[in-house]
């Protein structure tokens, strides 16, 4: 099989920049008609960043989040250890309020508590430039991590398989390269031909507005549905296989991912269609037994009841939204990280890959 001399990247697109102290974010709301970057300077502009979605997706927040503890360290003005790590704890902690499902939010604050809480005789200096290195570390790791998964991934899916995604789960979404997206872009450049569904995902339309542009830059072949037309589709043949992201797993293999998914899972189930997750071992959370403790964040009416700033449903009326649901470990036919891929009997398997992460 030839091989692709292009590697599709999203024509290297990251979600942030980061230079001199300063750090800069792909408004995301915005795309796919306007690339504007903000900068940020201060741990309570990251924070606001993340609870807006300016980024989003759970390996980029959890950058984000790193950034911005570095900024909260960075503008501490106490000298002794006590008082610095007591206001660090708290600022970490508005951070790690933004969004609540996404692991990889606290997994990312939490190493760069853990490198501080390490170290209580080094002066506050010295740990002000480690947590800059360590910023920086988690983000460039990232994109090593998705390339990993992405090896690991790609043999799951056949030449000419056609494939649905929902959400975004690509480079937007993380480092770069991206988790699900990264699986594709993996099988692209070892030669297959594969193309794309990708669900728009109501009610940010994060697969209108996001995959389908990354896509659309790296010449893979992507069709936008809207969010119920995938089950029709699959029962006419047309998807061979689903992969989607994920932004908390627990212990048992049950993950939580974008509104939606859920459903595509058991509509990939009904129709004998393989439904793999790919995810980083940061998006594991062993803590939890399984999917019924995960905490689902719920977000304003607003994002139900308009579409931009077009009113799409009567004033006043009743609204439920739920940003992500739970997709049961019985579902996924194999959870794909950058340590190696993990199926059937998820508990032992998931601890063993998170061990070999440590
Ligand atoms: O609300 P979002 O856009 O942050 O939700 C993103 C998702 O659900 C993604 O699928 C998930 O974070 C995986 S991203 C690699």
């Amino acid at each position: 099989m030839a091989t692709c001399n292009v590697i599709p990247d999203a024509g290297g697109i990251r979600p942030y920049r980061y230079r001199d102290g300063v750090l800069q974010l792909l408004d995301q709301r915005l795309l796919p008609t306007e690339e504007t970057w903000l900068e940020y300077r201060d741990y309570q502009g990251v924070a606001e960043a993340i609870r807006t979605m300016v980024v989003r997706g759970a390996p980029a927040i959890g950058i984000a989040a790193a950034f911005g503890a570095w900024f909260a360290a960075r503008d501490i003005p106490a000298e002794t250890f006590d008082g610095f790590w007591t206001e660090f704890e708290r600022r970490c902690a508005v951070l790690a309020a933004t969004r609540p499902t996404a692991i990889n939010l606290c997994w990312a604050l939490e190493r760069m508590k853990s490198l501080v809480r390490a170290n209580p005789l080094q002066p506050v200096m010295n740990h002000k430039i480690a947590l800059e290195y360590e910023a920086l570390a988690i983000a460039e790791e990232d994109l090593r991590i998705n390339r990993a998964m992405g090896r690991h991934g790609e043999a799951l899916l056949g030449d000419g398989a056609r494939v649905l995604t929902h959400c975004n789960a690509g480079a937007l979404a993380t480092g770069g390269y991206g988790t699900a997206l990264g699986v594709i872009r993996a099988a692209v450049a070892a030669g297959k031909t594969i193309s794309v569904y990708a669900d728009e995902t109501r009610p940010w339309l994060q697969g209108a507005r996001l995959t389908a542009w990354e896509l659309q830059r790296d010449g893979i072949p992507v069709t936008l549905i809207c969010d119920n037309m995938a089950g029709y589709l699959m029962s006419k043949g047309e998807i061979d296989a689903v992969i989607v992201g994920a932004d908390r797993i627990a212990a048992n293999g049950d993950t939580a991912n974008k509104i939606g998914t859920y459903s595509v899972a058991v509509l990939a189930k009904e129709h004998g269609i393989p439904f793999f997750v790919a995810a980083p071992i940061s998006t594991i959370d062993l803590s939890l037994a399984d999917g019924s403790l995960i905490p689902i964040e719920e977000r304003g009416d607003r994002e139900v009841t308009h579409c931009g700033d077009r009113q799409l449903a009567p004033e006043g009326v009743a609204v439920r939204n739920p940003a992500f649901d739970v997709t049961p470990a019985r579902l996924i036919t194999a959870i794909i990280t950058e340590h190696g891929v993990a199926g059937g009997d998820y508990l032992p398997r998931l601890r063993e890959l998170v061990a070999k992460g440590r």
